[in-house]
Protein backbone atom coordinates (compact mmCIF):
# COMPACT_ATOMS: atom_id res chain seq x y z
CA UNK A 1 0.00 0.00 0.00
CA UNK A 2 1.54 3.27 -0.86
CA UNK A 3 1.55 5.89 2.01
CA UNK A 4 -0.76 8.27 0.30
CA UNK A 5 -3.76 5.54 0.45
CA UNK A 6 -3.47 6.86 4.16
CA UNK A 7 -4.40 10.22 3.49
CA UNK A 8 -7.65 10.99 5.65
CA UNK A 9 -10.14 10.88 2.46
CA UNK A 10 -8.83 7.98 1.42
CA UNK A 11 -10.21 6.52 4.85
CA UNK A 12 -13.80 8.49 4.40
CA UNK A 13 -12.86 10.36 7.34
CA UNK A 14 -13.30 14.30 5.68
CA UNK A 15 -15.37 15.16 2.41
CA UNK A 16 -13.47 17.10 -0.37
CA UNK A 17 -14.89 20.41 0.95
CA UNK A 18 -13.73 19.80 5.03
CA UNK A 19 -9.92 18.88 2.92
CA UNK A 20 -10.46 22.56 1.05
CA UNK A 21 -10.52 24.43 4.98
CA UNK A 22 -7.87 25.43 7.53
CA UNK A 23 -7.75 22.88 9.96
CA UNK A 24 -9.16 25.27 12.46
CA UNK A 25 -12.58 25.47 10.35
CA UNK A 26 -14.75 22.34 10.32
CA UNK A 27 -17.45 22.04 8.06
CA UNK A 28 -20.51 21.16 9.63
CA UNK A 29 -22.82 21.52 6.30
CA UNK A 30 -23.15 23.38 2.77
CA UNK A 31 -23.48 26.92 4.34
CA UNK A 32 -22.37 25.90 8.19
CA UNK A 33 -19.16 26.07 9.86
CA UNK A 34 -17.51 25.57 13.39
CA UNK A 35 -14.56 28.22 13.68
CA UNK A 36 -12.03 26.84 16.39
CA UNK A 37 -10.56 29.03 18.75
CA UNK A 38 -11.90 32.36 16.19
CA UNK A 39 -12.48 34.04 19.29
CA UNK A 40 -9.67 33.24 21.58
CA UNK A 41 -7.57 36.65 20.71
CA UNK A 42 -11.27 38.84 21.58
CA UNK A 43 -12.08 37.18 24.70
CA UNK A 44 -10.14 39.83 27.17
CA UNK A 45 -11.96 42.54 25.15
CA UNK A 46 -15.31 40.98 24.90
CA UNK A 47 -15.60 39.76 28.82
CA UNK A 48 -15.42 43.56 30.61
CA UNK A 49 -18.48 44.62 28.40
CA UNK A 50 -20.51 41.41 28.58
CA UNK A 51 -19.72 42.29 32.55
CA UNK A 52 -21.16 45.73 31.48
CA UNK A 53 -23.83 44.66 29.79
CA UNK A 54 -24.90 42.21 32.64
CA UNK A 55 -25.06 45.13 35.00
CA UNK A 56 -27.80 46.28 33.25
CA UNK A 57 -29.78 43.13 32.14
CA UNK A 58 -29.29 40.50 34.21
CA UNK A 59 -29.82 37.08 33.45
CA UNK A 60 -33.31 36.09 34.29
CA UNK A 61 -35.30 32.36 33.58
CA UNK A 62 -37.62 32.97 30.90
CA UNK A 63 -40.74 30.98 30.53
CA UNK A 64 -41.91 29.41 27.49
CA UNK A 65 -45.51 29.66 25.79
CA UNK A 66 -45.16 25.77 27.08
CA UNK A 67 -45.05 26.79 30.79
CA UNK A 68 -42.07 26.10 31.32
CA UNK A 69 -38.91 27.81 33.11
CA UNK A 70 -36.44 27.72 31.05
CA UNK A 71 -32.83 25.92 32.49
CA UNK A 72 -30.85 28.37 30.89
CA UNK A 73 -30.46 32.15 32.11
CA UNK A 74 -31.16 34.45 29.20
CA UNK A 75 -29.99 38.06 28.33
CA UNK A 76 -29.49 40.44 25.59
CA UNK A 77 -28.21 43.20 24.35
CA UNK A 78 -28.60 45.30 20.80
CA UNK A 79 -31.46 46.95 19.45
CA UNK A 80 -33.76 43.91 19.71
CA UNK A 81 -33.57 41.30 22.08
CA UNK A 82 -35.64 37.44 22.39
CA UNK A 83 -38.13 36.72 24.79
CA UNK A 84 -39.70 34.63 25.68
CA UNK A 85 -42.93 34.30 27.97
CA UNK A 86 -46.50 32.19 28.34
CA UNK A 87 -47.86 34.25 25.24
CA UNK A 88 -45.20 33.48 22.90
CA UNK A 89 -41.51 33.83 21.44
CA UNK A 90 -40.73 37.63 20.39
CA UNK A 91 -38.25 40.03 19.76
CA UNK A 92 -38.40 43.41 21.93
CA UNK A 93 -36.81 46.61 21.97
CA UNK A 94 -37.70 46.56 25.38
CA UNK A 95 -36.13 44.68 28.45
CA UNK A 96 -39.88 43.52 30.14
CA UNK A 97 -37.32 43.29 33.08
CA UNK A 98 -36.70 46.83 33.44
CA UNK A 99 -39.27 48.32 30.38
CA UNK A 100 -36.01 49.76 29.65
CA UNK A 101 -33.93 49.30 25.74
CA UNK A 102 -31.86 46.14 26.18
CA UNK A 103 -28.24 47.81 26.65
CA UNK A 104 -26.54 48.86 23.43
CA UNK A 105 -24.20 46.18 21.67
CA UNK A 106 -21.00 46.61 22.51
CA UNK A 107 -18.60 47.87 19.48
CA UNK A 108 -16.15 44.60 19.85
CA UNK A 109 -19.11 42.00 19.79
CA UNK A 110 -20.20 43.73 16.58
CA UNK A 111 -16.65 43.44 14.97
CA UNK A 112 -16.09 39.84 16.48
CA UNK A 113 -19.60 38.86 15.03
CA UNK A 114 -18.36 40.24 11.68
CA UNK A 115 -15.23 39.09 11.17
CA UNK A 116 -16.33 35.03 12.51
CA UNK A 117 -19.75 36.01 9.47
CA UNK A 118 -16.61 37.31 6.98
CA UNK A 119 -14.41 34.15 7.72
CA UNK A 120 -17.36 31.30 7.20
CA UNK A 121 -18.46 33.15 4.11
CA UNK A 122 -20.90 35.45 4.86
CA UNK A 123 -20.16 39.24 3.83
CA UNK A 124 -22.09 42.17 5.29
CA UNK A 125 -23.47 40.52 8.50
CA UNK A 126 -25.32 43.61 10.57
CA UNK A 127 -26.48 41.55 14.11
CA UNK A 128 -29.35 43.85 15.62
CA UNK A 129 -29.59 41.52 18.35
CA UNK A 130 -27.13 39.63 20.42
CA UNK A 131 -28.87 37.16 22.50
CA UNK A 132 -26.90 36.00 26.01
CA UNK A 133 -26.86 32.23 27.54
CA UNK A 134 -25.78 30.86 30.34
CA UNK A 135 -25.57 27.44 31.07
CA UNK A 136 -24.93 26.03 34.52
CA UNK A 137 -23.71 22.30 35.17
CA UNK A 138 -27.41 20.68 34.01
CA UNK A 139 -28.63 23.44 32.14
CA UNK A 140 -29.49 21.98 28.42
CA UNK A 141 -31.28 23.63 25.44
CA UNK A 142 -33.65 21.65 23.46
CA UNK A 143 -33.70 21.32 20.04
CA UNK A 144 -34.97 24.65 18.13
CA UNK A 145 -34.74 26.24 14.59
CA UNK A 146 -33.82 30.01 15.12
CA UNK A 147 -36.81 31.71 13.22
CA UNK A 148 -38.52 34.55 15.08
CA UNK A 149 -36.13 36.81 12.55
CA UNK A 150 -37.92 38.70 9.73
CA UNK A 151 -35.09 37.87 7.48
CA UNK A 152 -33.70 34.19 6.93
CA UNK A 153 -31.06 35.37 4.45
CA UNK A 154 -28.26 36.68 7.61
CA UNK A 155 -26.68 34.36 9.34
CA UNK A 156 -26.58 33.14 13.00
CA UNK A 157 -23.47 33.49 14.81
CA UNK A 158 -23.05 32.13 18.00
CA UNK A 159 -19.97 32.21 20.31
CA UNK A 160 -18.93 29.89 23.29
CA UNK A 161 -17.68 30.89 26.58
CA UNK A 162 -16.07 29.16 29.30
CA UNK A 163 -17.10 25.30 30.16
CA UNK A 164 -17.57 23.07 27.33
CA UNK A 165 -20.86 21.83 25.56
CA UNK A 166 -22.29 19.08 22.97
CA UNK A 167 -23.83 21.03 20.30
CA UNK A 168 -26.45 19.05 18.48
CA UNK A 169 -26.25 19.97 14.90
CA UNK A 170 -29.55 19.13 12.78
CA UNK A 171 -31.06 19.00 9.83
CA UNK A 172 -34.09 20.66 8.55
CA UNK A 173 -36.61 18.63 10.53
CA UNK A 174 -36.77 18.13 13.84
CA UNK A 175 -36.56 14.49 13.60
CA UNK A 176 -33.44 14.54 11.30
CA UNK A 177 -30.45 13.00 13.04
CA UNK A 178 -28.79 15.80 14.73
CA UNK A 179 -24.51 15.61 14.74
CA UNK A 180 -22.71 16.16 17.97
CA UNK A 181 -20.16 19.12 17.69
CA UNK A 182 -17.90 19.56 20.89
CA UNK A 183 -17.67 23.10 21.61
CA UNK A 184 -14.95 24.59 23.51
CA UNK A 185 -14.23 28.24 24.82
CA UNK A 186 -13.63 30.45 21.96
CA UNK A 187 -14.95 28.43 19.53
CA UNK A 188 -17.84 30.62 16.89
CA UNK A 189 -20.66 28.47 14.92
CA UNK A 190 -21.76 30.32 11.96
CA UNK A 191 -24.92 28.75 9.65
CA UNK A 192 -26.51 30.42 6.91
CA UNK A 193 -27.99 30.18 3.80
CA UNK A 194 -29.18 26.82 3.43
CA UNK A 195 -28.52 25.64 6.95
CA UNK A 196 -30.10 28.52 8.24
CA UNK A 197 -33.22 26.48 9.38
CA UNK A 198 -31.39 23.84 10.76
CA UNK A 199 -32.43 22.54 14.23
CA UNK A 200 -29.86 22.83 16.55
CA UNK A 201 -29.85 22.38 20.49
CA UNK A 202 -27.40 21.67 23.45
CA UNK A 203 -26.97 18.68 25.82
CA UNK A 204 -26.67 19.21 29.84
CA UNK A 205 -23.60 20.95 30.58
CA UNK A 206 -21.38 18.34 32.43
CA UNK A 207 -20.09 19.82 36.03
CA UNK A 208 -16.46 21.76 36.11
CA UNK A 209 -15.17 24.80 36.52
CA UNK A 210 -13.69 27.09 33.64
CA UNK A 211 -10.23 29.22 34.11
CA UNK A 212 -11.79 32.31 33.64
CA UNK A 213 -15.49 31.70 33.61
CA UNK A 214 -16.03 29.27 36.56
CA UNK A 215 -18.80 27.03 36.74
CA UNK A 216 -20.85 28.00 33.82
CA UNK A 217 -20.93 28.67 29.97
CA UNK A 218 -22.22 31.74 27.91
CA UNK A 219 -23.35 31.57 24.61
CA UNK A 220 -23.95 34.79 22.53
CA UNK A 221 -25.64 34.49 19.78
CA UNK A 222 -25.72 37.06 16.97
CA UNK A 223 -28.69 37.59 14.37
CA UNK A 224 -30.11 40.04 12.68
CA UNK A 225 -33.41 40.30 13.69
CA UNK A 226 -35.08 43.08 12.47
CA UNK A 227 -34.69 44.87 8.88
CA UNK A 228 -33.67 42.71 6.15
CA UNK A 229 -30.32 42.82 3.61
CA UNK A 230 -28.75 41.37 0.94
CA UNK A 231 -26.00 39.07 1.88
CA UNK A 232 -23.04 37.40 -0.07
CA UNK A 233 -21.53 33.98 0.28
CA UNK A 234 -17.95 33.93 -0.52
CA UNK A 235 -15.47 31.73 0.67
CA UNK A 236 -13.35 32.98 2.61
CA UNK A 237 -10.90 31.77 5.72
CA UNK A 238 -9.09 34.81 6.86
CA UNK A 239 -9.84 35.90 10.69
CA UNK A 240 -9.39 39.50 11.87
CA UNK A 241 -8.15 40.43 14.93
CA UNK A 242 -10.01 42.78 17.13
CA UNK A 243 -9.01 46.32 16.94
CA UNK A 244 -10.02 48.82 19.66
C1 LIG B 1 -29.12 28.97 20.94
O1 LIG B 1 -29.45 28.26 20.00
O2 LIG B 1 -29.75 30.00 21.25
C2 LIG B 1 -27.93 28.64 21.79
C3 LIG B 1 -26.93 27.73 21.20
C4 LIG B 1 -25.75 27.52 22.12
O3 LIG B 1 -25.85 27.78 23.32
O4 LIG B 1 -24.68 27.09 21.63
FE1 LIG C 1 -30.90 28.81 18.53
Amino acid sequence: MHCDDLRPASLGLFSEEDLQQPAHIQVLGPQSRVLRGFALPWVEHLLPQLERVLEQAPFRHMVTPGGFSMSVGLSSCGQLGWTTDPSGYRYSPVDPQSSRPWPAMPKVFRQLAQAAADAAGFTGFSPDSCLINCYRPGSKMSLHQDKNERDYRAPIVSLSLGLPAIFLFGGQQRSDKSQRVPLLHGDVVVWGGVDRLRFHGVMPIKEGTHALLGQQRINLTFRQAGAGQEFERKTRSAGQRPND
